[in-house]
């Protein structure tokens, strides 16, 4: 309800721009601790500030008919309302600091307060980008030594630093296939790409962006892929293939090594999808079977934090074929220092993937992971990772359906719906009763060839308790699923700060722009 003026006559949390009704159990709309909080345009008003600015000296406006003719009608707080309203508004975030983020494919682990404290060092934190490289030597030695530790970790001989997430390294590592197939003359004949059915969404959309046609390739009832289905979607019209390894279902591609064989024979690349890393970093190098280009995602492998689609970093390994075609900017060493090559002409490098030289900020961060873990830590944060999911995996499994059978998995573990049939609920049910239970939901639906999946994902960081905790709870929704209460389930979320949407409305008639409320004559409360 609005005045005149638009601002509310009641709290603020009886109204919504969204048209959607909220019942309110208390008059504030908050639910104990649990602040309601509008949106900023909402609250704000034009003629409030958090500061206090003189007002401007009288002077003859030269913008002519450019001239604002309305006001902006930017929302205005004071500073404490501004300080509470993103307080409240991170409050209502899950994130990983508040507790296990089961978030499959995702990798949701911990960021060491160690890493945050090396990347805000001032000689770290303070220097710009444009500063004279005499100067910041020290910043190129420590992108020098990551480079390094990712190349020894993978076995590849060259690295390009500069993407700034994994899709983006996908595409750096693709163009650099691209390029090498244009100077062998063949751009025009290899045209496709090779892609298993249970690839993640970016691969296909990475081939098809860079110019590439899509070759599903089936998996195999095991969840795998076939050396042999891959030798009978090859052909001479083949750039290459991306593979994930270990793959989206949480297994180890078995024939990686029987694939790339082929694959090179044919002419083509070898891609693979490295967000997975994490599940055998210390243990198996790409570079020895048969890799030619693969993306690290410094964020789920290597401890730095997952940014809202930014700032991240994807760096891409690249074998000896490829290294010559990586992006600049590249560090090469010299007697009076590092240099950091901006400029590459008469080089093969097919361009840049970034402006400067990418995000120092998670350089930093990944660079402090390794070397307080050290080579041994690594291969231990890997084999805690998939300990971890084997426990869940076993510990659910008589209660839960895995969609391979009694066979171990790598960093995550897969269940599908199958457990379900009859109930009356959903995948989609079960993830929101899990919001009820204060867990944020696995992934679900993905991968896209196991039906009604949820693809779970504890990471190495969680402890023995957490996990327990975690078990109890889903065996404990599961039995309530088995037993028939399915309010629990189709009710849910409950105790969340908003219910469940209305996902028709939502993909039909979605509201993505804020509007402003007309003002209505005051009306009777
Ligand atoms: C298997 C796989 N490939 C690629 C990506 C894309 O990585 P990013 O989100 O860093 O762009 C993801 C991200 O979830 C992934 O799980």
């Amino acid at each position: 309800m609005l005045n005149t003026q638009g601002r509310p006559t009641q709290p603020h949390a009886a109204h919504s721009n969204s048209g959607v009704t909220r019942r309110r159990e208390t008059f504030t709309g908050n639910r104990g601790l649990q602040q309601e909080e509008a949106l900023i345009f909402e609250i704000g008003r034009a003629d409030v500030s958090g500061v206090d600015i003189d007002a401007p000296q009288a002077f003859t406006p030269r913008l002519g008919d450019l001239a604002r003719k309305a006001p902006i009608d930017l929302p205005g707080l004071s500073e404490p309302e501004a300080v509470r309203h993103y307080v409240r508004l991170s409050q209502k975030n899950y994130a990983i600091d508040a507790g296990l983020y089961p978030l499959g494919s995702c990798t949701m682990k911990h960021n060491p307060r160690l890493n945050e404290k090396m990347a805000r060092l001032p000689g770290i934190g303070d220097i710009h980008p444009l500063q004279p490289q005499s100067t910041v030597q020290g910043a190129l030695e420590l992108m020098e030594t990551l480079s390094h530790w990712l190349m020894e970790l993978t076995g590849m001989q060259a690295v390009a630093l500069s993407p700034k997430a994994g899709a983006h390294g996908e595409a750096c590592g693709m163009m650099a296939i691209k390029a090498a197939i244009e100077a062998r003359g063949e751009g025009a004949t290899r045209t496709v790409v090779l892609v298993p059915d249970s690839a993640h969404g970016t691969n296909p959309a990475t081939a098809a962006l860079i110019g590439y046609s899509v070759r599903a390739i089936p998996a195999r009832e095991d969840g795998t892929v076939s050396a042999q289905a891959v030798r009978d979607a090859l052909g001479a019209d083949v750039a290459a293939i991306m593979l994930t390894n270990p793959n989206t279902c949480g297994l180890f591609e078995t024939e990686i090594v029987e694939i790339a064989k082929p694959v090179h024979d044919a002419g083509a690349y070898f891609y693979c999808d490295g967000a997975n890393f994490n599940a055998i970093m210390g243990k198996a190098r790409p570079g020895d079977l048969g890799i030619d280009a693969m993306h690290i995602n410094l964020h789920k492998t290597f401890s730095t934090p997952h940014g809202g689609g930014g700032p991240g970093a994807g760096p891409v390994v690249l074998s000896q074929a490829l290294a010559p075609f990586a992006p600049v900017p590249f560090i090469s060493k010299y007697k009076s220092g590092l240099k950091l090559t901006e400029h590459a002409e008469g080089s093969k490098a097919f361009g840049r993937m970034t402006a400067f030289h990418g995000q120092m900020g998670m350089y930093v961060r990944a660079l402090s992971y390794m070397l307080s873990h050290g080579a041994d830590g690594l291969r231990q944060a890997s084999e805690d990772a998939v300990l971890a999911a084997n426990y869940i995996r076993v510990c659910l499994q008589d209660v839960m359906s895995a969609p391979f059978g009694d066979q171990p998995c790598m960093h995550e573990a897969l269940f599908d719906d199958k457990w379900l049939k009859d109930t009356g609920i959903t995948t989609l049910d079960f993830a929101k009763a899990m919001i009820d239970e204060g867990y944020h939901p696995m992934t679900m639906y993905f991968p896209l060839v196991v039906h009604g999946a949820m693809l779970i994902e504890p990471t190495e960081s969680e402890s023995l308790a957490s996990l327990d905790l975690f078990i109890m709870t889903l065996r404990d929704l599961a039995f309530a699923a088995k037993r028939g209460d399915v309010e629990r389930f189709t009710q849910a979320p409950r105790l969340a700060p908003r219910r469940r949407l209305d996902e028709t409305r939502a993909a039909r008639q979605p509201v993505l722009r804020w509007r402003k409320p007309q003002p209505v004559q005051e009306a009777a409360e």
